[in-house]
C-alpha cells in the first residue's frame, strides 16, 4: 500500500500464504505495535497494513515481563480495573513477576503509575 501523497508505504512480503516480512516508512516515525506484528509472522494470511490490532484483538503493548510475556497494556488494564493493586495481584492474575522476578521492580513502578486515584470522601 503506497500513500503518495503522504509519502508512506506499507509493505507485506508473503511466501506461500504466509507473513515473511513487513516494512512501514514514511517522512516521519510510523507508530506500528512490534509486538502485535511479531505475533502474526507465520500466520496464514494475516492483515498486518494497519501495524495494529483489530478492536477485537486487544495489544498487549511492549513486554515487561519476559518470562511470562505480558504486556504493558495488559498489566495497566489488570491495574486499572482493580484487579490487580499489588505485584503479588499481578503474578496471580497475568502469572507477571512469578519466574525470575526480575520484572517485579517495574511492575511496583507501573503499579504507581497506572492506579487510579482513589476518590476523595
Ligand atoms: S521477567 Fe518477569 S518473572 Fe522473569
Amino acid at each position: 500500500m503506497i500513500d503518495a501523497k503522504r509519502g508512506l508505504a506499507r509493505i507485506a512480503f508473503h511466501a506461500e500464504g504466509r507473513l515473511l516480512a513487513a516494512l512501514f516508512a514514511g517522512p516521519s516515525p510510523v507508530a506500528v505495535a512490534r509486538d502485535h506484528l511479531a505475533s502474526r509472522l507465520n500466520e496464514a494470511k494475516p492483515t498486518i497494513l494497519a501495524g495494529r490490532p483489530r478492536a477485537d484483538m486487544p495489544d498487549p503493548g511492549a513486554t515487561v515481563c519476559a518470562c511470562l510475556n505480558v504486556g504493558i497494556n495488559t498489566i495497566r488494564a489488570a491495574i486499572q480495573s482493580g484487579r490487580a493493586l499489588s505485584v503479588a495481584a499481578l503474578g496471580e492474575a497475568l502469572g507477571a513477576g512469578t519466574s525470575c522476578g526480575s520484572c517485579r521492580p517495574e511492575l511496583a513502578g507501573l503499579l504507581t503509575r497506572f492506579k487510579l486515584p482513589e476518590a476523595a470522601e
